[in-house]
């Protein structure tokens, strides 16, 4: 099932939205953040080295991706949408929104790691036409031990 598009909404994170981007990243990863990351990240003082955008939808968060920004490249952190929401293409329009708003900022390069096991993400990649660059073995730790990271980039 698709998302209707016209409800959804991309902009950049503010602090209000430190509880939802807790709330979806610890439901999501088996490590999640810390809070503090996200106070950090959300507030509007340009301190931070970490950006996220998020996608709401009426006015809810519904997943976020974040990235840092060395000269004209930036590298994704994070990409999540919240479990109740995911297969429905909105991780596809969160991607392709953030992809759209480096390119608009002058930004020329995305890159990324993903874990090998994460097929669902590696899907999302590939149909944003990320190339596979490379792999580090047995860099994220595992539920048996470790696992490669795959290396990704684009040129936006
Ligand atoms: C990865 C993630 C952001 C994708 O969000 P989503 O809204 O479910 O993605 P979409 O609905 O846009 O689907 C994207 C593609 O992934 C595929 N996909 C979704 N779940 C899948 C799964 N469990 N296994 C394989 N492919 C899957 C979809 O079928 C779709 O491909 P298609 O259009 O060819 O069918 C979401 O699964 C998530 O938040 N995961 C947990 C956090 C995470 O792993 N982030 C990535 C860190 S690198």
């Amino acid at each position: 099932m698709s998302a209707p598009a016209r409800d959804l909404h991309l902009r950049l994170a503010r602090s209000g939205d430190v509880d939802s981007l807790v709330s979806i990243d610890t439901l999501v990863n088996a490590r999640p953040g810390s809070e503090a990351r996200f106070i950090l990240a959300c507030a509007d003082n340009g301190l931070a080295t970490e950006h996220i955008l998020v996608l709401t939808r009426k006015g809810e968060v519904q997943g976020y991706l974040s990235y840092t920004q060395v000269l004209d490249e930036a590298t994704i952190l994070d990409v999540a949408i919240h479990p109740d929401e995911q297969g429905q293409g909105l991780g596809g329009i969160l991607l392709s929104g953030s992809l759209q708003q480096m390119l608009d900022q002058g930004l020329q390069r995305c890159l990324l790691e993903v874990r090998e096991s994460n097929l669902a993400a590696r899907r999302l990649y590939a149909k944003s036409d990320f190339q596979l660059d490379g792999q580090r073995k047995n860099y994220y730790p595992a539920q048996n031990g470790r696992e490669n990271a795959l290396l990704m980039s684009r040129q936006l």
